[in-house]
């Protein structure tokens, strides 16, 4: 029989907590929290309406403290992250730019997140001078989720007071030997260019204004997003390494039961 000894939590309720991966657990009910089933699909609050979609909101709100009319290049821009930024960036009359890695998701990023200009960065030699012809009039804001060739890319043209935010830099996680790139690090001196790292749960106490926003925009159709499912605990590794492979569209998650 199941039931519960805690007032706070009645049977069938759906938690979220940073709990590890596991098939079950006995919990106090300390450090989880209650989710609203009925505002959206539980598993959006392990994506657009959890970590992934907080940080992409506070990048751009509180870190970018991104303005209306400016030009957003975002890079995994068909990611958890970058495709909630692309679309809070486009919400914000923002003109966007993202970079991704197949032919699927650059379509997916035209098509269903109304995303301005796309690339493959696979298919693209010169990844510079492609970034410029999309930008011809600077870059105000880069939201870097990989780091290494784009973050390089995105300094060569990041207007004067442009802001680098630095929330991930997936493309040196598993390097070897130090990383070169970015080697023209001296052009922030001279756009006075601002470059700031951030961490998801540095914005904890503001909650309740993302929780507002974006469940406004879901509200309204205003958001659209991916998830790829992946089923078994058996089979978590793979859907982690393959992110590091691209594998992934949208936000990906581990089906348990
Ligand atoms: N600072 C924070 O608090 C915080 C919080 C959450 C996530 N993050 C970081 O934010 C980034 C995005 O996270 P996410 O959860 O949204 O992941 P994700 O974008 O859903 O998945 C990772 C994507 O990165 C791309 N990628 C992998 N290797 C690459 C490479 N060598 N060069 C370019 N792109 C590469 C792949 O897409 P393509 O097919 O397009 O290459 C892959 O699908 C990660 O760097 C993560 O560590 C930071």
């Amino acid at each position: 029989m199941i039931e519960s000894l805690n007032a706070d939590f009645a049977v069938g309720d759906y938690v979220l907590g940073s709990l590890g991966w596991r098939e079950k657990w006995k919990s106090t009910g300390e450090g989880v929290s209650l989710v609203d089933s009925k505002l959206a699909p539980v598993q959006t609050f392990l994506g657009v309406l959890g970590m992934t979609g907080m940080t992409a909101w506070a990048g751009l709100t509180r870190v970018a403290r991104l303005k209306s009319g400016s030009t957003v290049f975002v890079s995994a821009a068909s990611g958890a992250v970058g495709s909630v930024v692309c679309q809070i960036a486009k919400l914000m009359d923002c003109r966007v730019i993202g970079s991704a890695g197949n032919a699927k998701k650059i379509a997916w990023l035209r098509e269903k997140a109304h995303v301005d200009e796309v690339f493959n960065y696979n298919e693209t030699e010169d990844l510079s001078g492609e970034l410029g012809a999309l930008a011809p009039n600077g870059i105000d804001v880069y939201f870097d989720n990989v780091g290494g060739e784009h973050l390089e890319a995105a300094l060569d043209h990041m207007n004067i007071h442009g802001v680098v935010v630095s929330c991930g830099m997936i493309s040196t996680y598993n390097s070897t030997e130090p990383v070169p790139a970015p080697r023209n690090l001296f052009k922030i001196i001279g756009k006075r260019v601002r470059i700031e790292g951030m961490l998801v749960s540095d914005f904890l106490d503001q909650q309740y204004a993302f929780l507002n926003d974006m469940s406004g925009w879901i509200k309204s159709n205003a958001l659209v997003w991916e998830e790829t499912v992946t089923d078994g605990l058996e089979n978590a590794p793979k859907a982690f390494i393959g992110l590091f492979k691209g594998d992934n569209m949208g936000k990906s998650l581990v089906r348990i039961a």
